[in-house]
């Protein structure tokens, strides 16, 4: 287009030069007289009776000052001769155009060696932010610019799955996670891992105003709903389940003998448990696993009224009757696994249940779970049990509908991934999960926790099932050059020197050539500018976009009033919205505020300080 363009001015250049040359050279004049002969002379009223020959011989005889006298007087035919030469100039530079050699200027390079290359704004179309009526009611999560255009994710790529690695500091929550909260419209729920409990202060109150909100702070029991596992096993398979999560999240040995019969005790008492004391607290498990020894255990089982705990347990007293040593070493082993829930605090929040899961499909829900690094690794096992229950919760019930799929859409915003634990069959889930509008956003710092956490196999299988993955700067080696591979070779002109070494002398030409490279290098990945990402896509070209951040966006501005934390009645399990922020409250947020503004070097304060109250609604459910 910019070609034609130019070719277009500079015949218009050329034509006016012609003219001038014509009327203010005298040099020139035969060549605008000659134009203005065939103008003069193809008018139609004009020289009709005579012939071409005649109307030349004519022209040539009437003198040079009289010609160009007529030509100086006859404004039409003034214009018809710049017309003329206009089109002259345009065969001239279209002739020149065409026969100058520009293929050797500028080597078309061929695919022979690959094919690769960036996206154009036609190819990433369906990445670009879509507007009108419709589209405001749909999530889109913004990611940056791209050639001038939003990026966003729309909700076809938000159920593919997405993965985002990038090393820490680097702004996956700050540049994709947070963002993306702000921008969600209330019409699918939510659920948000909050590492560093910053994105419910960020996100929650904005959050608050289109959907109910959810907390589960095992480490803040004053703020939080309540979990408890056991509520949500009902059937063998859910009690197999979780055991196995439990075990695996507390860890397994090196001999899987101890752990079959560790998950079976562990199935044998939860079954127990949901036929004998249906609601019974997470703490009573933990009781009756620490402070029995074998001896009780073969005791409780042989008086149980529950046919499937007894069934279980069987094989498991079987395993062990006939040595006594080895029970006692399970029996300490698995009061090892169950010590953690001696906690007060997570005792507290796991004493009752007042997550449904399948609330969240009916009534749009934000749950977030406000997870500290801190006490991350701790808390792995029951966090892991949560996602776990959920997912599978999740799936149950998009079975159960027509068309497989759950009528209301969920985004899971899982910051920090790898410190959420080991969900058991992680790699089936996640490719269950594609087809029933739950979509998962996986943010992780390296592939090396996806390794260490569900081992190679399992990894690649997550790695494949996560159609969309977004790139920072800074990945380590292994993912650099794994999406240098993945984006591929294309191929470039090369300058080569060739030696001609013919008779005594030695000579050097240059010559080009087509050679592969990588579309971008691993090197180049790594050393991105900050802010700068890659995506990538099943369907089209790799993207290389500028992420803006929530900080800088203008979102956080418009929509972020100050999320209240709610105030626990435990008499009733009921939650109350605080109307006005305590004082601590005030401080810690102004202080945060401040910090922020600080580090970001703004000069206009941000719309934490102006605060707005949000009320806080949410419907108690009573405990199984
Ligand atoms: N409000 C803010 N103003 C200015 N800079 C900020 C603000 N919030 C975060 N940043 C900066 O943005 C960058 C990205 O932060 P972010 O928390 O998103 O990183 P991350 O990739 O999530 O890392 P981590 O794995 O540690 O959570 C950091 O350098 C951080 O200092
Ligand atoms: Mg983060």
């Amino acid at each position: 287009m910019r070609r034609h363009l130019l070719l277009l001015a500079c015949l218009a250049l050329a034509g006016i030069a012609l003219w001038l040359s014509g009327v203010w050279l005298r040099g020139y004049h035969i060549a605008i007289l000659t134009l203005a002969f065939l103008a003069d002379y193809l008018t139609p009223e004009k020289y009709q009776a005579v012939t071409l020959d005649q109307a030349w011989h004519h022209w040539w005889q009437i003198g040079d000052g009289q010609r160009w006298n007529l030509y100086l007087h006859d404004s039409t035919l003034q214009h018809v001769t710049l017309a003329y030469a206009q089109f002259a100039g345009m065969v001239i530079i279209l002739t020149g155009a065409f026969l100058f050699p520009w293929r050797t200027m500028k080597l078309r390079a061929s695919t022979v060696h690959g094919s690769a290359h960036w996206a154009n704004l036609k190819d990433a179309r369906i990445l670009l932010k879509d507007r009108g009526k419709k589209a405001a009611m749909q999530s889109q999560i913004p990611l940056g610019m791209y050639k001038g255009q939003q990026l966003v994710l729309k909700e076809k790529q938000i159920e593919e799955h997405v993965l985002i690695v990038g090393p820490s500091g680097k702004g996956k929550t700050a540049g994709i996670i947070a963002p993306g909260i702000l921008s969600e419209r209330g019409n699918r729920s939510l659920v948000i891992i909050d590492p560093k409990q910053e994105l419910v202060r960020l996100t929650a109150g904005a959050v608050s105003q289109s959907m109910q909100i959810w907390l589960f702070a095992p480490t803040q029991p004053e703020h939080s709903h309540h979990y408890n596992p056991l509520t949500h096993i009902s059937s063998m398979e859910e009690a197999e389940e979780f055991a196995t999560c439990w075990v695996s999240n507390t860890g397994r040995s090196s001999d899987p003998f101890w752990d079959r019969n560790t998950e079976l005790l562990i199935t044998a008492v939860v079954l127990h448990l949901r036929d004998t004391e249906p609601n019974a607290s997470f703490s009573r498990l933990a009781d009756i696993l620490t402070g029995s020894s074998f001896a009780d255990i073969e005791a409780l089982f042989e008086a149980s009224p529950s046919v499937r705990a007894k069934k279980t347990a069987a094989a498991f007293l079987k395993n062990l009757k006939l040595n006594e040593k080895t029970a006692g070493g399970v029996m300490t082993d698995i009061a090892g696994r169950f010590f953690r829930l001696q906690n007060p605090k997570l005792a507290a929040v796991t004493a009752t249940n007042d997550i449904d899961f399948n609330a969240m499909i009916e009534q749009p829900t934000a749950f977030y779970l406000s997870i500290p690094a801190s006490a991350a690794e701790r808390l792995q096992p029951l966090t892991a049990c949560l996602l776990m229950q959920m997912f599978t919760a999740f799936v149950n019930r998009a079975e159960k509908e027509p068309q497989g799929q759950l009528p209301r859409g969920i985004t899971c915003y899982l910051d920090e991934f790898a410190n959420a634990g080991k969900i058991p069959q992680m790699a089936q889930k996640i490719s269950m999960l594609r087809s029933t509008k739950v979509g998962l956003i996986l943010a992780i710092q390296n592939y090396a926790q996806l390794d260490a956490l569900y081992g190679s196999e399992s990894k690649e299988t997550i790695l494949s099932n996560t159609t969309t993955h977004i790139v920072l700067p800074g990945t380590g080696q292994d993912e650099a050059e794994f999406y240098s591979r993945r984006i591929g070779t294309t191929t470039v002109i090369g300058q080569s020197m060739n030696k001609n070494a013919q008779q005594q002398s030695e000579s050097w030409s240059q010559g080009q050539q087509e050679i592969g490279r990588r579309l971008i290098m691993p090197e180049e990945i790594r050393t991105m500018k900050k802010g700068e990402m890659l995506l990538l896509t099943d369907t089209i070209a790799p993207i290389k976009f500028r992420n803006i951040p929530y900080y800088q966006s203008q979102l956080i501005k418009r929509t972020n009033p100050q999320f209240q934390y709610p105030r626990v009645n435990e008499e009733h399990r009921t939650y109350e919205a605080l109307t006005t922020p305590s004082e601590n409250q005030q401080k810690e947020d102004s202080e945060l505020a401040h910090e922020m503004l600080k580090e970001s070097g703004a000069k206009q304060p941000s719309i934490i300080l102006e605060r707005e109250k949000c009320t806080y609604n949410r419907q108690t459910l009573s405990p199984d």
